[in-house]
């Protein structure tokens, strides 16, 4: 039996998110990457060798009901990632409830990551916009743990969101794409570029309205300098299904890239399936780097999708970032115009007002019936009493 290594539940064979938290199956691409034909990519034969997309977990100890710091009272484990454990928690002086992200133990060790993690949290601890998840607090206990205090999200993962539900309508799909538009255009503004924007980073709750969307670690996102997206161990700094072109090239990046991850995001949104289908992680970066993806009109099965919003995504995942929106806020313009277009055959499709009362043929028939009726019993009537009246006249 195949389950979930973040919650345990039984899997589906065939199951790409985890039905019970929303976890994306980490097992779904880990063949070796060949690397035949991708010249531009440097990167040694071990690393082309090693499994991608995220690094390897190793089981830890659930810390439910510990005290950390004296401060935190963890209470139950939401979930697990690739850095670390999220906890659902209680801060004791504030007395309000957190998740508390707990970096995995032995990655503590490993000065690195422990970089990493670190910059996470002050890159996110400076970012304000609505959309975008609030970080309160991160520091280092003196046994070494490192953590993150964050808002307690209430809602579910767009994974989660798109495991359970599958395709999801045009509007829904622009409602989202414009609230991670909006996260990143603050993050970018501030020189911050996600890296990682995946279903498992975007949370949706239902207050102040649906889909309220938040964008969560960014995590790996760094201060805009040019690491490679291939690390030393063989891991990805990113989720390799959304990486753009240039990030698997290892160049500098800017906020285009993220809206590269957003075209993708957009595509599975619509469809339920990535741009690309591939069989190994090398045949992944080379679709990503060469192949033009199907347009989503061809593939979403359960809705008509606009021209328009058809022709955002196709931009976005353009291989060249100059021809992708400009930034955040381009898209943001763009994704509006959709709407607006996508809203006008629906609202001639469904008008406010009722139409006007149509009488149906076989009610006109049987009134125009009545009313021949009705002539030929009064003329009748008439030319009754016209007889009597004579019969009258004449006998009297
Ligand atoms: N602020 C939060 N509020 C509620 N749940 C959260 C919060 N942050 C994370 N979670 C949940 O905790 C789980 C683990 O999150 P985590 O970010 O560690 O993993 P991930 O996003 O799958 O992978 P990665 O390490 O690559 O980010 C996820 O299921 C997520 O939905
Ligand atoms: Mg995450």
């Amino acid at each position: 039996m195949i389950v979930c290594e973040a919650c345990g539940v039984a899997l589906d064979p065939e199951a790409r998110f985890c039905g019970g938290c929303g976890q994306r199956r980490r097992s779904g691409l880990t063949g070796e990457i060949n690397l035949s034909g991708i010249t531009e990519i440097t990167v040694t034969a071990d690393q082309a060798a090693a499994p991608l997309v995220q690094p390897t977990e190793k089981s830890e100890s659930d810390l439910s009901g510990v005290t950390l710091n004296g401060r935190y009272q963890i209470e139950s484990r939401l979930g697990k990632g690739g850095f670390g454990s999220v906890y659902r928690a209680r801060q004791l002086q504030m007395n309000r409830e957190v998740a508390l992200k707990i970096l995995h133990p032995h990655m503590a060790a490993d000065p690195q990551l422990v970089e990493r993690f670190k910059r996470e949290a002050q890159a996110s601890s400076k970012l304000r916009a609505p959309h975008t998840v609030m970080v309160y607090d991160f520091d280092q206990t003196e046994d070494g743990t490192l953590y993150m205090a964050m808002e307690l999200l209430r809602g579910r993962s767009l994974g989660h969101a798109i495991g359970e539900e599958g395709a999801l309508s045009p509007e829904r799909v622009v409602v989202i794409l414009d609230g991670i538009a909006d996260s990143l255009e603050e993050a970018h503004a501030q020189g911050i570029v996600h890296r990682d924007i995946k279903p498992e980073n975007v949370y949706l709750e239902s207050k102040p309205t649906a889909d309220f969307v938040k964008v969560l670690d960014f995590g790996i996102a760094k201060i805009i300098s040019g690491a490679p997206a291939l690390t030393a161990a063989g891991q990805t700094l990113g989720t390799l299904e959304y990486m753009s072109p240039e990030q698997l090239m290892g160049e500098s990046l800017d906020g285009r890239s993220d809206l590269y991850a957003l075209g993708v995001l957009g595509y599975e949104m619509l469809t339920g399936r990535h741009p690309f289908e591939a069989r190994s992680a090398g045949e992944l970066i080379s679709a990503h780097l060469r192949k033009v993806p199907p347009p989503v009109s061809t593939l979403s099965k359960t809705h008509v999708v606009p021209p328009a919003l058809e022709r955002i995504l196709m931009r976005l995942l353009a291989k060249k970032r100059d021809d992708r929106h400009a930034d955040a806020a381009a898209l943001r313009n763009d994704l509006l115009g959709a709407l607006k277009r996508a809203s006008e055959p629906a609202l001639k499709r469904d008008p406010v007002r009722s139409p006007p009362a149509k009488i149906d043929p076989p009610t006109e028939q049987l009134q125009r019936g009545n009313r021949r009726m009705l002539i030929a019993a009064t003329i009748l009537g008439a030319v009754t009493a016209l007889a009597f009246g004579l019969a009258f006249w004449f006998f009297r």
